[in-house]
């Protein structure tokens, strides 16, 4: 078994990573921290609590974390996610209650108290993790490995060269890749490649299981709004999206990684929160004219078998995948 825990900004596909961690067998989700994002930190608090609702959930606690990023102000996606953040389903609110500690008191608590190291999974803006580990950096001595969905080694969503998620806190995303836990960048090179058919997407949608119903109902609003992204690999597929980073904490073998030099880029301009990842074996003329190497420090998802997740995927929440 897994323990993890994630920080959310739930939000579509962040809600199909919560479905799929609560069903899959061999994950113990702890806990969830919520952030702003997607959409405001509040929203994002009663998104989680409805999802956890669907896929019968027992008693995970869930808490309120930072409604802003770090310098930034906060910039939603609800062009992107609906006006509520979830794709305006139209679900009724969660009667369940959110932890009263704040989200960083919640991760500190249940990264040190629990009997082995945790795996963080981060699906979000960095907020709330960059102030955990400058509040707490002893947490970093309990974490096996921090799993962030963020990042790109290439093109970008936000903008041209920036992934949303780093876009959003670029100097929170600078504090979690320069920590001194493992941390494994899941970035937009693998994040459209977790991909379900029309045919898994129907099939979820026709359930008579809530947790299965309403990850259809999400993919078939992924395929709507995202559907004709050339990155992603299917006609009519839909993106796992934030789903895909935990199906790689359940799966690493659907994964090909390389440990890489990376920097997040803070300065105003274009460019500001692109993470600018080093694929060189050799050293080029800044070097020779005295620019720095940047250190290597964070393994880099390239490639991934994104139809082995979406099977994955499908078969979790259909309950057709038996114990680990
Ligand atoms: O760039 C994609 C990421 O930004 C996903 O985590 C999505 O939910 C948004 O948070
Ligand atoms: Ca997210």
């Amino acid at each position: 078994m897994t323990d993890i825990l994630l920080d959310v900004d739930t939000g579509v596909d962040d809600a199909l990573a919560v479905l799929f961690a609560v069903r899959h067998p061999g994950l113990t989700l702890r806990g969830v921290s919520c952030v702003a994002g997607n959409t405001d930190v509040d929203q994002v608090v009663r998104n989680t609590l409805k999802v956890l609702d669907a896929a019968g959930a027992g008693a995970v606690p869930v808490a309120r974390g930072a409604s802003r990023p770090l310098l930034e102000p906060h910039r939603d996606a609800v062009h992107v996610h609906g006006r509520d953040g979830m794709a305006d389903l139209g679900l009724p609110a969660s009667v369940r209650e959110p932890a009263p500690e704040h989200a960083i008191e919640l991760l500190r608590r249940l990264i040190l108290t629990n009997p082995t190291p945790v795996t963080l999974i981060s699906l979000a803006p960095m907020t709330n993790l960059a102030l955990l580990l400058r509040a707490y950096p002893e947490v970093t001595t309990k974490l096996a490995r921090i799993m962030v969905m963020g990042g790109s080694a290439s093109v970008g969503n936000a903008s041209a060269v920036a992934e949303f998620n780093v876009w959003h806190d670029p100097e929170a995303a600078a504090i979690v890749f320069g920590c001194d836990a493992p941390v494994t960048m899941y970035g937009l090179d693998v994040f459209y490649g977790a991909t379900a058919s029309p045919a898994q997407t129907a099939e979820l949608a026709a359930s008579t299981d809530p947790g299965a119903a309403m990850a259809g109902r999400l993919l078939h609003h992924a395929a709507r709004i995202s559907g004709d992204d050339h990155r992603i690999g299917q006609p009519g597929g839909a993106h796992l999206g934030d789903a895909g980073a935990v199906c790689a904490v359940a799966e690493p073998a659907g994964l090909r990684t390389r440990r890489l030099p990376l920097q997040v880029e803070l300065a105003s301009g274009l460019a500001r929160g692109q993470t600018i990842v080093d694929r060189r074996s050799l050293a080029g003329d800044a070097e020779y004219h005295g620019s720095a190497l940047l250190a290597e420090r964070v393994e880099v998802a390239l490639e991934i078998d994104g139809d082995r997740y979406g099977r994955l995927f499908t078969e979790v929440l259909l309950g057709r995948v038996g114990a680990a």
